[in-house]
């Protein structure tokens, strides 16, 4: 499918011109500008603490800025001079020329090196911690700063502790890192250079995995008149559907800033959005009753309407619903002076059902949530948000069946929620991993009782109108989920998301939490990580203790299986069992930190996902599961905490290689689809004449093995079953093959083979041609074949990348969760004989980009991306 870019700063304005375009009249005389603020910033870390700030010294002056958040008294900024004023930074004489000139987003950590002091591989070994300061000068013009405008700076993302300075002005800012927030910079701006300086602090030991750092997503310069929309204004809901008609009602919160009484005109039409393009298409399909109102100088006021959407178009999870989008464009005029302001709110029509016994119902069908929790980081690319590689994370897991995603245990980048409306993908939005107690000492627990209403009522009122958030999550495995604590937390963040939503509810993680405690009895819906399952070699599913206390709540695996396995890596001798607890004599190969990819060894706490497959069957009113993880991640290396980078248990490693286990669930989760997968390879030369056990994961229900043509037997998968084995195969070189069968009809088929030494590299692109833009990206694979162009399994050459033409190789990587080898590195071993190079653009440049791949003693590849068109 073509990239939709809409969401990346240029595709940004694209959009807003496409709409012009299609919708001239709606929008063209908008005043509202969102400009794009990533470009030229300066940048610098200090280890110690370069300013004597902290954020104890300056919270009285950020935590104002939640205030359109909290229902309690509101914050009052303390009268005088903000704290800051006289540190350099924030200072225009201040001289930054030998900081880093960076683009956002932009994780300072992830260039490494690894190894990073006081910074565990639970935390990625990055340099993640520490102060880092950021720096621009805003050019602004005379109208900008004119009385009757107002200058917003949104930050979507900032790691972590933000506090926002502009002309020396502490302006305001936001600790928690994953949240969005604005603030308002009228009162500091003038005409001509502003200074913006934004220093930001992560304290080691703040997270159970790699946080990111920086400025880590988009950030926006918003100019609008005294009368607008307020910040997340809009609100769109379908109360009800049917095939002929959906009821679709609006709200929208009108801010005006001025001194005096505004009276405006709110009008409204609904476009359906092109599918292929992400864009506002056709003649309005509905139009909203105009509403009028005066709103008082300095106050906000919500205005209601509501219409008829005939014939609706709904939208419905992949692959069996279409996920379509409308957009509603909504125009304000004031006091007779035209258009003051016009929005967009892209929304679906939809109907969900959240059943005790059915699972979830989605415009009346069941929807088995087939689903995986991902953390934020990309990679090699680090928590960085970039929307091509976002793209590919969710297209790999859609090839795999994959129709659900749980946000890990925070709120993501609104750009994901675009992709994820966009493929019919349904989302838990999750919000914290720590409420009140703490998991770690540096933790979201420090910030709990002042921050976690804004967080979670800012989250929920930015993201309500994205149709794939099917429920919201208020915590992740918190260790207060078991107290009477627990219960009235619940039902705290329960109320926000019902004040600031109302359409969906709300679930959690529970790993401890039982049927009896408080939580359980306040949450909407239950979510349980592993006790579902039963955990480790124990199989008491604790489904039917909750299932029989409350019948009539929806129960979903929030979190599964936590296999863990490295890519291509096979270790001897094989369980027997179904599932097995990994210890050094378990699957792990102690020595190079590798676990097996046999895919049936796990923690103490965890499952295979065999396991998982045969629990969800015994308790059909399970709604389904999210697996732990979809994609590797940086950090939390279980079972090798300390000496590994990333984690064992994607199903996708961390470079976006598949491992075994991607053909395992998408046997089960994509039946219709034939298809058949053999492990382990077969290039065994010191285990000639050793058992070595072949299982195959196929969506066939029969299938033969064959040793060199000679057949091992052919074998159903009975009840219980997912994987066929064949545990006592003796390896002889030479090649082994599988014919499944399916209703007793031939099915599919795969083989292994042995394979020579390594002869040249195979240098492939997922894109041969890229927007230049200087996000989008194309991910380079090189393979390390044969002289018969076979993969060879174990390779491990050092491989040396280039690039030729306007373009560079941002990073590389192979899925090794032990490679310590910086991410920018140009020279990489191959991991179990594939390596990973991803390329951009220069800004603004197009060409050739001949990306080439060298290797001592083997033939080298090369392949050509061309950038802009
Ligand atoms: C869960 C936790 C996840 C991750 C996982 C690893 O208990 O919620 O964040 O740590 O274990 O198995």
């Amino acid at each position: 499918m073509a990239s939709l870019r809409s969401a990346s700063p240029s595709g940004f304005l694209f959009l807003g011109l496409l709409l012009l375009a299609v919708v001239g009249h709606a929008v063209a005389q908008s005043p509202r500008e969102r400009l794009s603020l990533n470009s030229d910033w300066r940048f610098s870390r200090f280890t110690d603490n370069p300013d004597q700030l902290s954020y104890a010294t300056l919270k009285a002056w950020i935590l104002p800025s939640s205030n359109d958040f909290i229902t309690r008294a509101k914050y009052q900024r303390p009268s005088g001079i903000s704290p800051g004023r006289n540190v350099q930074y924030v200072q225009s004489s201040f001289d930054d020329s030998k900081w880093e000139p960076v683009t956002l987003p932009h994780d300072w950590a992830i260039k490494g090196p690894f190894g990073a002091p006081g910074v565990s591989g639970s935390e990625g070994k990055l340099p993640y911690n520490g102060v880092g300061w950021y720096r621009k000068t805003l050019k602004l013009k005379s109208g900008d700063v004119s009385p009757g405008k107002n200058l917003y700076l949104e930050v979507d993302g900032a790691m972590s502790y933000a506090s926002v300075f502009l002309n020396g002005v502490l302006v305001g800012g936001w600790p928690y890192g994953y949240n969005s927030f604005r603030l308002n910079l009228t009162p500091y701006a003038k005409a001509g250079d502003n200074i913006l300086a934004i220093r930001l602090e992560n304290a080691p030991n703040s997270s159970r995995w790699y946080p990111g750092a920086g400025l880590y997503r988009n950030v926006w310069l918003v100019k609008v008149n005294s009368v607008h929309v307020a910040q997340y204004g809009t609100k769109v809901t379908t109360p009800s559907v049917s095939a002929g008609s959906a009821t679709v009602d609006l709200s929208v919160a009108i801010e005006n800033t001025s001194n005096s009484t505004k009276r405006i005109d709110l009008v409204t039409e609904i476009y359906e959005v092109d599918a292929s393009t992400g864009k506002a298409t056709g003649d309005a399909k509905a139009k909203f009753k105009s509403v009028s109102v005066n709103v008082a100088g300095g106050t906000k006021q919500v205005v209601n309407s509501t219409t008829k959407l005939s014939n609706p178009k709904l939208w419905g999870p992949a692959p069996e619903q279409t996920p379509h989008l409308y957009v509603a464009l909504s125009k304000v005029s004031a006091g007779g002076n035209g258009t003051v302001d016009s929005v967009e709110t892209k929304f679906g029509v939809r109907t969900i059902v959240y059943d005790g016994n059915k699972g979830l119902i989605v415009n009346g069908a069941p929807v088995y949530v087939k689903g995986v929790c991902n953390h934020h980081d990309l990679g090699s690319l680090g928590a960085a948000f970039n929307w091509r590689a976002a793209e590919r994370q969710l297209e790999l897991l859609l090839e795999m069946g994959t129709n659900a995603l749980r946000t890990s245990h925070n709120m993501p980048a609104s750009e994901l929620l675009d992709l994820t409306d966009r493929y019919g993908i349904i989302v838990i939005g999750e919000t914290f991993d720590t409420w009140k107690t703490k998991k770690v000492d540096n933790d979201y627990h420090l910030l709990w009782d002042e921050w976690h209403e804004a967080d979670m009522r800012s989250y929920v009122r930015r993201e309500r109108n994205h149709p794939s958030i099917v429920a919201w999550s208020i915590g992740n495995e918190m260790p207060d989920q078991s107290s009477a604590l627990g219960g009235q937390i619940t039902t705290e963040l329960q109320n926000i998301a019902r004040q600031e939503d109302g359409t969906r509810k709300s679930t959690a993680g529970l790993n401890n939490a039982g049927p009896g405690t408080a939580l359980v009895n306040a949450l909407e819906i239950i979510g349980l990580n592993y006790q579902g399952e039963g955990k480790g070699t124990s199989w008491n599913s604790t489904y039917p203790s909750f299932h029989n206390r409350y019948p009539n709540k929806m129960i979903w695996g929030t979190e599964t299986a936590s296999t863990v396995s490295t890519r291509g890596t096979y270790i001897f001798p094989v369980t027997s069992a179904k599932t097995a607890v990994v210890g050094p004599s378990a699957g792990e190969n102690v020595t190079t930190k590798y676990v097996s990819s046999y895919e049936l060894y796990h923690p103490s706490w965890a499952a295979s996902p065999d396991k998982v497959f045969i629990q969800q069957d015994n308790y059909p009113y399970v709604a389904g599961e999210f697996v732990w993880t979809g994609w590797d991640y940086i950090g939390e290396p279980t079972p090798f905490d300390n000496a590994s980078r990333s984690s064992y248990f994607g199903i996708i490693d961390l470079a976006g290689f598949k491992k075994d286990r991607f053909w395992l669930y998408q046997a089960r989760w994509r039946p219709e689809i034939p298809q058949a997968h053999i492990l382990p390879h077969w290039t065994w030369p010191s285990r000639v004449g050793q058992a070595t056990p072949v299982h195959v994961f196929t969506s066939g229900d029969e299938a033969e093995l064959f040793v060199n043509g000679k057949s091992q037997g052919r074998k159903k998968t009975e009840k219980s079953e997912y994987r066929l084995r064949w545990d006592n195969v003796t390896y002889s070189p030479g090649e082994i093959e599988v014919v499944a069968y399916k209703n007793g009809a031939k099915w599919a088929g795969d083989s292994k083979k042995t394979v020579g030494g390594p002869a040249k590299l195979n240098v492939t692109a997922d894109r041969t041609s890229i927007e230049n833009d200087g996000y989008d990206l194309s991910f380079i694979t090189v393979a390390v074949v044969d002289k018969n162009g076979d993969t060879v399994p174990q390779a491990s050459n050092t491989i040396s990348f280039s690039i030729e033409g306007p373009g560079e190789i941002v990073s590389t990587d192979n899925g090794d969760p032990t490679d310590m080898t910086a991410f920018p590195s140009l020279t990489r071993k191959a991991f179990s004989g594939l390596a990973l190079a991803i390329v951009r653009s220069k800004p603004g440049s197009s060409g050739s980009l001949t990306v080439s791949a060298a290797s001592n003693g083997l033939t080298g590849g090369k392949v050509i991306v061309q950038a802009g068109y």
